[in-house]
């Protein structure tokens, strides 16, 4: 009789045992919608928590046993929440996890994520560079994919970092992290908006200025309009001796405006010029020389007479033309050209000569402007940028003329078809015959 008492109590527990098993809830942790892959997420032990659930469908899971203790490495938001409401469960009552156990609600200034742990979510920054997730939030950081990785996306260009309370690698560290947790509380980010370079900081230390990525860098120059295709910054090298390293020197911005990279930085004599002087100018800690233009070997506030600075901000010494004789009243030059502009290229010398002031400057090269007088009076010169020609045709300076046109100071160095010296001279003789004849 005890024996048969001891055997049901023995198949009696074995039953209890096995029926004593209580399943939790279904929650939506299957990562797949085939097993249960996602529902470690969270826990130190990522599978030996994964192994306590069993699959139902769809993304749903529930943890196999609630009557037993997950334990400490095992225990995450998806225990934590299957098994909440069961009960016999062996959890610590509470939907999400939050520090070491599960908890009804998560604390002040924590909320759950979407793997229902509490966490101390950052501020919205402008880190996305997609708009649909935060490419761009690694940006500064040593080990971008990883500090990309702490973010979750937002809308639009915001992101945020998804736990300020977690430690961050100092590899991951960067200026979107520093700004996104700045002022949170429970964060465990050294507090500041600013990324110095080994850290978060509330401001760069002079001269260094926070970049668009909220990182500390060597102050950049102002925008200059030296891109000469929009794209790039090819054109922002013209003027100096090495004109790849100098436009190497620069980065694009938009339009036509690039900026020097790096102000504090030694720039070689031969890749100086006019457009670097003129972007460093005034940046606080620059190793530019102060002004705004290049002249001769250096940067200066301004050109020294006669010189004047040219359309690449380099000082340069005005070429006079020769001498040509336009002046139609020996007193000025209103005889030189068509309008005022034109005019205002010579400059008067005596009797009917006047010459053009400078052969070197925009205005006396550009196409609009030029007519035979300027042409002839800069042909030869050297730094002279009018194109080479002592006589202007169709609508440039040209060396000769096309055939049947001729060109000189009677008609004003233009090439024009008409009776040439040698038709003239023929009708002279046939008039002089025809007078004798009668
Ligand atoms: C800001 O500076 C960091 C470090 O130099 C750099 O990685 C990042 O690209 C910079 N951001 C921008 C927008 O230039
Ligand atoms: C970046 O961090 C990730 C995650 O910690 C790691 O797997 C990877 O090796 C790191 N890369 C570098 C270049 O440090
Ligand atoms: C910009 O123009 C220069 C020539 O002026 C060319 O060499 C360079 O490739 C251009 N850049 C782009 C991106 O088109
Ligand atoms: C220009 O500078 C670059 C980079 O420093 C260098 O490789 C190149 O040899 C220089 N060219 C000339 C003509 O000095
Ligand atoms: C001056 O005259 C030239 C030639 O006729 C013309 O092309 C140019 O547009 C004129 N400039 C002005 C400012 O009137």
């Amino acid at each position: 009789m005890n024996k048969l008492f001891a055997i049901t109590l023995v198949v009696l527990s074995l039953v209890s045992t096995t029926y004593a098993a209580t399943a939790g809830n279904n929650v939506a942790c299957s990562t797949n919608g085939k097993d249960c892959t996602g529902c470690g997420l969270g826990a130190t032990d990522v599978t030996g928590s994964q192994a306590l659930f069993t699959y139902v469908s769809g993304n749903n899971c529930k943890v196999i046993d609630c009557t037993v203790a997950a334990g400490a490495t095992k225990t995450n938001g998806w225990v934590c929440s299957s098994c909440n409401t069961v009960a016999s469960s062996a959890q610590t009552a509470g939907a999400f996890y939050q520090g070491t156990d599960c908890i009804s609600a998560c604390g002040a200034n924590k909320a759950a994520n979407a793997i229902q742990i509490c966490v101390t979510s950052g501020n919205n920054v402008a880190c996305s560079s997609s708009g649909t997730d935060c490419t761009g939030c690694g940006t500064g950081a040593t080990n971008a994919s990883n500090a990309q990785a702490l973010f979750t996306y937002v809308s639009g260009n915001n992101c945020k970092v998804n736990d300020c309370s977690a430690t961050v690698a100092a590899g991951s560290k960067n200026g979107w992290i520093c700004n996104s947790c700045n002022g949170v509380t429970g964060s465990a980010q050294t507090a500041g908006a600013v990324y110095s370079g080994t850290d978060c900081a509330t401001s760069c230390t002079s001269p260094q200025v926070s970049n668009t990525s909220k990182v500390c860098t060597n102050p950049p120059g102002n925008n200059v309009a030296c891109s000469s295709n929009g794209t790039d910054c090819t054109g922002c090298g013209a003027g100096a001796t090495n004109a790849s390293n100098a436009q190497a020197l620069f980065t694009y911005v938009s339009g036509n405006n690039c900026k020097v990279t790096d102000c504090t930085a030694t720039v070689a004599a031969g890749s100086k010029n006019g457009w670097i002087c003129n972007s460093c100018n005034g940046v606080t800690g620059s190793a530019q020389t102060a002004g705004a233009v290049y002249q001769g070997t250096d940067c200066a506030a301004s050109c020294t007479s006669p010189a004047s600075a040219n359309a690449n901000q380099v000082c340069m010494t005005p070429v006079a033309g020769n001498n040509v004789a336009c002046s139609t009243n020996s007193k000025d030059c209103t005889g030189c050209g068509a309008n005022a502009t034109i005019i205002g290229l010579f400059t008067y010398v005596s009797g009917s000569n006047c010459k053009v002031t400078d052969c070197s400057s925009t205005a006396a090269s550009t196409a609009a402007n030029l007519n035979g007088w300027v042409c002839n009076s800069c042909n030869g010169q050297t730094g002279s940028n009018v194109p080479a020609g002592q006589q202007y045709s169709g609508s440039t300076c040209a060396t000769s003329c096309p055939s049947g046109q001729t060109a000189s100071a009677t008609n004003s160095f233009t090439c024009t078809a008409g009776s040439s010296n040698a038709v003239k001279i023929a009708f002279t003789i046939l008039f002089a015959i025809f007078g004798l004849l009668i």
